[in-house]
């Protein structure tokens, strides 16, 4: 019986790269989310390495940071036993899917991607094929596992389109094969803003270092950058049109202590900015705390994460392994 019910469960899967620390805007619109659906969905969570090698890493430290985020995301609450948690260069199905469907992705298509055009804008000497087809890859991540339904952020909602696109095409062409995806994006959260420059979305790469949180940021980190986040001349916590600061420093407060909008509004109301950013500040620093905690206790015991990760690795595998065959097969390659 519990088999069956377990068959029935939707599937999720995500993936976050191991590009660089995992900043508050990857946690409150994806990974906390990934968490959260663990008891309804079957999940699949993946550190997407492959996709970081689209942009030059330095060996030594992609390593690291493919561990890293890996005890990060357990420590934010995956649970291994619950859902699968894996490397994606563990799970050689997925260069393998990327080949086959990037032979059914046109090159306009790929074209029109607009983090295709601003990661090229600003790496000009290092435009790479891989740069280029990353969305193929991407595509195949989730196929693989007919998935039914992805959490992202907003900013991934393109690509998220492209996979859906290309299953549509292959199903078309050879009979059902995918599931075709649909998004999830969380309510509160798909978009958190940089602190610096509210307009833009908050990422490592922000040229002001204040402008972007991180999980593991001490405490005292997180209240400076918060204190200094770049608000208006209103003087009125308020979520309008044109507050774009403030209405960021509400959604992440909202995040982190389930407040509503209107709460926060009464809770703030006559008072000035600065005690709201402190208290945005401070809410965000409690609670990251125990997540800090629990990825310094991971951190201690890499055997752990090896055991979880090889797991996890093999679990996917056989998921991926059988939507690649039926792929193989509907393609026309002779069995082996
Ligand atoms: P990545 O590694 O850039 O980001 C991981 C997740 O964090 C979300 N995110 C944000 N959400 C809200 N506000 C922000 N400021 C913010 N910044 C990042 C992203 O939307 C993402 O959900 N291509 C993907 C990784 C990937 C993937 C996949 C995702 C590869 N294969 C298959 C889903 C399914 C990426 O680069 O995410």
């Amino acid at each position: 019986m519990e088999n069956q019910a377990q068959e029935r469960k939707k599937i999720i899967f995500s993936g976050i790269q191991p590009s660089g620390q995992i900043t508050l805007g990857n946690y409150l619109g994806a990974v906390r989310n990934w968490t959260q659906l663990q008891e309804e969905y079957r999940c699949i969570y993946s550190i997407v390495n492959m996709h970081a090698i689209t942009v030059r890493q330095d060996p030594a430290q992609l390593r690291q940071r493919t561990l890293e985020a890996y005890a990060l995301i357990l420590a934010c609450g995956i649970d291994p036993e619950k859902s699968i948690a894996f490397i994606q260069s563990h799970v050689k199905e997925h260069a393998e899917a990327n080949w086959a469907l990037a032979c059914y992705t046109q090159f306009g298509e790929l074209s029109r991607m607009t983090q295709f055009k601003d990661k090229s804008a600003k790496n000009p000497d290092n435009i790479n094929a891989g740069l280029f087809t990353y969305p193929v890859l991407m595509a195949g991540d989730i196929l693989l596992y007919q998935t039914d339904l992805v959490p992202v952020g907003l900013d991934q909602k393109q690509h998220l389109e492209l996979a859906r696109d290309v299953a549509i095409r292959f199903n078309g062409q050879h009979g059902n094969t995918f599931v075709v995806p649909d998004g999830y994006f969380p309510k509160v959260g798909a978009k958190i803003a940089s602190l610096q420059d509210p307009t833009k979305k908050m990422s490592k790469s922000d040229p002001n270092p204040r402008g972007c949180v991180y999980i593991l940021d001490p405490p005292e980190t997180i209240l400076k950058k918060f204190k200094s986040a770049v608000t208006d001349s209103e003087a009125q916590v308020a979520y309008r049109e044109g507050k774009d600061g403030i209405n960021n420093l509400m959604t992440i407060y909202s995040c982190v202590t389930g407040e509503t909008f209107e709460q926060i509004e009464k809770d703030f109301s006559g008072k000035g900015y600065g005690d709201f950013k402190a208290a945005v500040g401070q809410a965000v620093a409690d609670h990251l705390a125990p997540i800090r905690d629990q990825y310094a206790r991971l951190m201690a015991d890499k055997a752990y994460l090896e055991s979880c990760y090889r797991a996890g690795a093999q679990k996917a595998s056989r998921i991926a392994g059988r939507t690649l065959e039926k792929v193989y097969k509907k393609i026309g390659f002779l069995p082996q």
